[in-house]
């Protein structure tokens, strides 16, 4: 903010007094903290996994509240945003301490998030819980192998996100 008041400053004094030796020390200092940002992003060069299990933490969450009260459609539809994510993961090719988590994703997790899929799609209300079960399993069993069982994940007993109704949309009465 300040800085574009000065800049706006420089701007209007500019052909009165000229600005121009502080327009420039403001450029380097904007050049050289953009340089500085892009080197350390290289040095780590490492995608984001913590973000992408944020996601996937946010998105396990709401899909059991839409799973468990039969809302089939956002129950797909955070499914969906659950393979995207991991999708995500295995194409980065990403290790972790010697750990090939991208492997690992694409062979324990993302199995139980197609059977998931499949049971939502089923409309299967009798398995999805155990279907639910073998997702959290496999965060679990990754986590635990990539040396990160302390981070458990477990089934939610209450919605983390509260301003979104999980429920299927009853249908509108029609009055006639
Ligand atoms: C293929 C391995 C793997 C799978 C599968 C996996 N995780 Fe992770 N998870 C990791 C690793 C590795 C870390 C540590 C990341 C880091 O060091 O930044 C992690 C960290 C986390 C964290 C800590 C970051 C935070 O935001 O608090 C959460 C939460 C998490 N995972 C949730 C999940 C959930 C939910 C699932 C299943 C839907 C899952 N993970 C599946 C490997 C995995």
């Amino acid at each position: 903010m300040k800085k574009v008041v000065v800049l706006l400053l420089c701007a209007a004094l500019v052909t009165v007094v000229g600005c121009n030796s502080s327009t420039n020390a403001e450029k380097d200092v904007l050049a050289s903290t953009t340089a500085h940002d892009e080197s350390e992003e290289h040095e780590e060069g490492e995608y984001e996994l913590a973000m992408a299990m944020g996601h996937l933490q946010r998105f396990a969450g709401k899909l059991w509240f839409a799973g468990s009260q039969e809302n089939w459609e956002l129950s797909a539809f955070y499914a969906h945003e659950l393979e995207e994510v991991m999708e995500e993961v295995i194409d980065h090719d990403v290790v972790d301490d010697g750990k090939n988590i991208s492997q690992l994703m694409e062979q324990m997790a993302l199995p139980s998030l197609e059977y998931m899929e499949e049971i939502v799609k089923a409309k299967n209300s009798s398995e999805f819980e155990s279907a639910y079960l073998g997702l959290v399993n496999a965060c679990n069993s990754c986590h635990a192998i990539s040396d990160h069982g302390f981070i458990e994940i477990i089934v939610p007993s209450t919605p983390s996100i509260t301003n979104q109704n999980y429920a299927p949309k009853k249908p509108i009465a029609l009055e006639n």
